[in-house]
């Protein structure tokens, strides 16, 4: 636990039922001509119109990129970049899941900063001109992109999904109203709710855990305890779906201000290469993470257990045992795949695991676990999840632990 942090979110963040309609307020305050940048699906269910419809009605002209097609690329963000350069935009607003606010985050530093986004990935180069305005508006409970300083965008040329962290990417407004999310799919509330719950989990077991993410994460953890499971069978679900939202911002908050670990640093390989959802590789990947840093973690897991079934447990190595067995059970309710399930061919997989476990290492993420592994560890780590059973604990990693 780090004994000193300075804590960063949104300067405005704008939460709960219709606070979509404050857009068009907040936009015109930090410009005159919007970029919003979405994607197909939120484009065909109304979203979009609906937001430049409240746009209009606080005299702010927009223009529309909804070509986000899945988890963004380094196209996507040059194409909307062109697009916001040749129109004259001088706000960017995302409309979408995680990929859509990831997108307009790149877009929104490299309108006012030179270069290729991948360069700023591990402060090789610095933010040095404010970006332009971004109103980030998520539509999934998950990513808790629109409170982080994180960008995730793959790089084509080498398959990488780039993880990109300064201040910089902070957007300066979130606008987080849950009725948003009632639209999403049961497997998109699964993956990306569990997406929540591992931010929260990463960032209340990682070296780089302190107080102030502690409170975020520890509230987080309870809102998708008592919460993801409803919204997963009733998407109907108001009360669910506004609980799932609250917490998806505060893991958000959490891991941004301390960081994620292991299970998002092999994660991100996995939807680089395979083109797993980023909340299913998630999924694919904890269960078995939290077996093997279960011993350099107890104390802090057993908070997590006690907060699956609050009394009763009176250890903490019982506690820390629950925690584990309890996220597996959620795994199996919300029907998570292994990778084997999800179709990916075991020998394809055995030929990158050392590509990917090479590029988990270089994102940094692994470092603030609490067990940190090696390599060789890494690779075995990805071998035990490709056929990996929810529902009974794993020798492999047991025995190792
Ligand atoms: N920057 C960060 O802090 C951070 C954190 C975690 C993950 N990520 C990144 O976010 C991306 C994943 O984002 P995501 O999980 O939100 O998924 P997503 O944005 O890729 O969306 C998944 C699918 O759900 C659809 N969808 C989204 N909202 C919907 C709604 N309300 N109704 C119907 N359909 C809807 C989308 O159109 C898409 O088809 C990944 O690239 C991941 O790496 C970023
Ligand atoms: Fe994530």
């Amino acid at each position: 636990m780090k004994h000193y942090a300075v804590f960063q979110m949104p300067e405005t963040i704008n939460y709960g039922r219709r606070a979509f309609q404050t857009i068009g307020k907040e936009a015109s305050l930090r410009g005159r001509r919007a970029l919003v940048i979405s994607d197909p699906v939120m484009d065909k269910l109304g979203y979009v119109n609906e937001g430049r419809k409240y746009l209009t009605e606080s005299n702010m002209e927009s223009v529309v990129y909804s070509g986000v097609e899945s988890e963004p690329t380094d196209v996507y963000v040059t194409e909307a970049l062109q697009l916001f350069r040749t129109k004259q935009c001088d706000v960017v607003i995302s409309l979408g899941g995680g990929s859509c606010i990831d997108t307009a985050k790149a877009v929104a530093v490299l309108a006012s900063n030179e270069g290729y986004i991948g360069d700023y990935r591990g402060g090789k180069k610095t933010v040095n001109v404010k970006p332009a305005p971004h109103l980030a508006v998520p539509t999934t409970a998950g990513t808790g992109s629109e409170a982080t300083d994180v960008t995730v965008i793959t790089n084509t040329t080498d398959d990488v999904k780039m993880m990109i962290k300064q201040p910089a990417f902070m957007p300066d407004v979130a606008i987080v109203d849950p009725a948003l999310t009632l639209s999403s799919p049961k497997h998109v509330t699964a993956a990306t709710g569990i997406d929540a719950l591992s931010h929260a989990i990463e960032a209340y077991v990682s070296k780089k855990s302190h107080p102030m993410a502690d409170s975020m994460a520890l509230s987080a953890m309870n809102l998708i305890v008592q919460h993801l499971k409803t919204a997963y069978r009733e998407g109907d679900n108001l009360d669910a779906r506004e609980a799932m939202s609250l917490a998806a911002m505060q893991a958000g908050i959490a891991f941004s201000n301390a960081s994620v670990c292991l299970v998002h640093g092999m994660s991100r390989p996995i939807g680089a290469l395979f083109h797993v959802p980023h909340g299913y590789s998630n999924a694919m990947l904890l269960p078995a993470v939290l077996e093997f840093s279960r011993k350099e973690a107890v104390d802090r897991l057993a908070d997590v257990g006690r907060i699956f079934s609050p009394g009763g447990l009176s250890s903490n190595e019982q506690a820390a045992d629950h925690a584990v067995s309890s996220v597996k059970e959620l795994c199996r309710e919300l029907h998570i795949p292994n990778l084997k399930e999800w179709g990916i061919d075991k020998q394809e997989f055995e030929s990158v695991i050392s590509k990917m476990s090479a590029d988990a290492w270089d994102s940094g993420s692994p470092a603030s676990n609490p067990r940190v592994p090696t390599l060789y560890e890494m690779e075995e780590l990805y071998r035990v999840c490709y056929d990996y059973d929810f529902s009974q604990m794993s020798p492999v990693v047991r025995n190792r632990g």
